[in-house]
């Protein structure tokens, strides 16, 4: 059985085939971008495309995201929420706790969660998450979240080498792809049926922030109205990273680059 059609099997077992519908593709450009076009052509809410490689992965700001065949978990899916689409970006957090739960679950390692859209072991990054909101001229007709993660990778390039490993490199066992994929997906759905309730992370809040790498200590935060160090303490009702500046004040950040100390180099 190839990995995808063990995710299936897992996913019917779980009694969550209904909701989600896998396609694989050996080869694609972007695991979000074929979502996007699929949506484009009425594709519905629980659509998952799987990619074994991705010519053209695409990371946040812009970044490439390199997506070789044969080790790593490369997918994305696509959500129609009836919610007020202000709260659409949420739904990044809600992947987030939902991947690090199941890498628990599946593996025992330790991931945490660094705000927003990374998983980490202890320093380093084993998995990134890219959402996408798809437009048309009605206004926002749905979501893409695509998800990266580096599964039985055996090595890095040199240049990610200090900042990123692998379920392999640090479990030191082969894990399947197809086990955890389906688990995400489990994990992803009961997270989201919390969340629609009000449309926030008010529930998930507290089970977010367990997760959080950077509680309690320093971060740096690059902002469209310049960069300035403080300490992290865990996310609010609407997702936002509350912060103490060295000034003593209390800000909630929506948006912009958060490195913490410790994680990636930054000592
Ligand atoms: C990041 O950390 O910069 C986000 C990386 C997101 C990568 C995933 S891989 C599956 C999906 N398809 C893409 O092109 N990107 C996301």
């Amino acid at each position: 059985m190839s990995w995808c059609a063990e995710a299936e099997a897992l996913l019917a077992r779980f009694g969550e085939d209904a909701h989600f519908c896998l396609s694989y593709m050996e080869s694609v450009d972007s695991t979000n971008e074929e979502v996007k076009r699929r949506a484009r052509q009425g594709g519905r809410e629980g659509l998952v495309v799987v990619g074994e490689e991705q010519t053209a992965g695409k990371g946040r700001l812009g970044r490439s995201w390199k997506s070789p065949a044969g080790e790593a978990l490369y997918f994305s899916f696509l959500l129609r929420p009836d919610i007020a689409p202000e709260n659409w970006s949420m739904l990044t957090l809600v992947m987030g706790l939902a991947g690090a739960e199941a890498v628990r679950e599946l593996t025992g390692l330790p991931a945490r969660i660094k705000w927003p859209n990374d998983l980490v072991l202890g320093t380093k990054k084993i998995c990134g998450i890219l959402t996408e909101v798809l437009m048309d001229e009605g206004g926002p007709e749905g979501l893409v979240i695509g998800t990266g993660v580096n599964v039985n990778n055996r090595d890095f390039p040199a240049e990610l080498r200090e900042r990123a490993t692998s379920l392999r490199l640090e479990s030191g066992e082969e894990i399947s792809r197809g086990r955890l994929l389906a688990h995400m997906l489990r994990a992803f759905r009961r997270f989201y049926a919390v969340f629609l309730v009000r449309g926030d992370m008010s529930a998930l809040r507290d089970r977010y922030n367990e997760y959080l790498v950077s509680r309690g200590g320093e971060v740096r935060l690059e902002t469209p109205a310049g960069a300035y160090t403080a300490v992290s303490l865990g996310i609010d009702g609407r997702g936002r990273l509350l912060v103490r500046r060295t000034t003593g004040e209390t800000e909630a950040v929506s948006a912009g680059e958060v490195s913490v100390r410790g994680l990636y180099g930054y000592v």
